[in-house]
């Protein structure tokens, strides 16, 4: 009985080698290792063998057994092996080839610059305050202590939405600076409390819109980021200790910065900010047309009648205002040369940043 489970394996292997398929493979384990398989006889038949032999028998046809089913599992790896491998050839798939690059978004430049800003004013304790970008002619000019026939409120420089005269009433444009919006935040926080108005500390970001003959440094739309606080005792070295802070958390530590007397309607004094020309150091070249210094922002103490025109009280209550161009700065920043990349949508100029 033992050369007949030989025998039974010998066969069973033999037949295996030609299976070639899926449906092949299932048939020989039928055939093979199944409940009316030879071998599953020899099974049934050891209770016709001598009790002595019994163990010897049935130990081998275990042994049959379970190289049959080992071969089966070998036999069935194979074949899905070589499944994928024909697969394969037939999709003609170059695994060694580059992978398509996946785009990636990314903020625009000023977005970036602007958001930095953001951070260097919100760790000082400013909030940021959104006003509109449509504005009176009241808001953007008459309140900031625009004269009459200030050049500002020519046509040539201002985009109109219209002109008031038939409604006998305020001309309605796109804001010029973002400088309407502290007349805005004061009287918001006057009217809560008109005997104690609350300090004021906030940036006011947003889009502003000039007409203006666009060339490499001028556009009709760009943003502003303004600056104010208001309240008892503010002086002019908080303006300068603010803004010297600024530049330092912006440009770096090492930062050289001035300040120049300026004038502005809405701020008396006034002044300019300067940093010292990172492209030369000071020495003068084509970016800071010589001077060794770029202008960065203007700046200076909120005039009396702004703060009355705010609902605060001028005698006793002061404060200092600012006004900076994230465009400008971002083309410091970056060496931008042309201010007309900003609007473009060129993929090659905006995968830079
Ligand atoms: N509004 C000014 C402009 O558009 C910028 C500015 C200057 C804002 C001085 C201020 C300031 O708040 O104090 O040119």
């Amino acid at each position: 009985m033992l050369d007949q489970l030989e025998q039974i394996k010998r066969e069973a292997l033999s037949s295996l080698e030609a299976v070639q398929d899926d449906e092949a493979l299932a048939q020989w384990k039928v055939a093979h290792l199944g409940r009316s398989s030879p071998l599953m006889a020899t099974f049934d038949d050891l209770r016709d063998v001598p009790k002595e032999e019994r163990p010897a028998i049935g130990r081998g046809a275990n042994q049959v057994k379970q190289a049959l089913e080992a071969s089966y599992e070998a036999k069935s790896d194979a074949l899905r092996a070589a499944a994928v491998l024909q697969s394969l050839e037939k999709e003609h798939l170059d695994v060694t080839l580059p992978g398509r690059p996946v785009l990636r978004g990314r903020l625009h430049p000023t977005t970036q610059t602007m958001r930095r800003i953001y951070g260097v004013f919100a760790e000082m304790g400013f909030q940021i305050y959104l006003s509109r970008e449509v504005e009176t002619d009241e808001y953007n000019f008459q309140l900031l202590n625009f004269p009459p026939h200030h050049p500002a409120r020519e046509m040539q420089d201002t985009l109109f939405v219209d002109s008031g005269t038939e409604r006998g009433d305020n001309p309605i444009l796109l804001r010029t600076h973002t400088s309407p919006g502290q007349i805005h935040a004061m009287r918001e926080f006057s009217a809560a409390n008109p005997d104690d108005p609350p300090p004021v500390r906030i940036i006011l970001p947003g889009m502003c819109y000039r007409y203006e003959q666009v060339t490499t440094r001028h556009e009709m739309q760009f943003n502003q980021i303004e600056g104010l606080a208001v309240g008892e005792h503010i002086t002019f070295g908080d303006l300068k200790g603010t803004l010297s802070d600024f530049a330092r958390r912006m440009f770096g530590q090492q930062v050289r910065y001035r300040f120049r007397a300026s004038h502005f309607p809405f701020t008396e004094p006034s002044a300019e900010m300067d940093i010292e020309c990172f492209v030369c150091g000071g020495e003068g070249c084509s970016v800071c047309k010589r001077t060794g210094w770029l202008e960065i922002l203007g700046c200076g103490m909120v005039h009396p009648i702004v703060l009355q025109n705010g609902g605060y009280d001028p005698d006793r209550y002061t404060g200092f205002a600012f006004g900076m161009g994230p465009e400008r700065i971002t083309m410091l920043l970056y060496r931008i040369e042309d201010i007309r990349n900003y609007w473009a949508n060129d993929f090659r100029f905006l995968e830079q940043f």
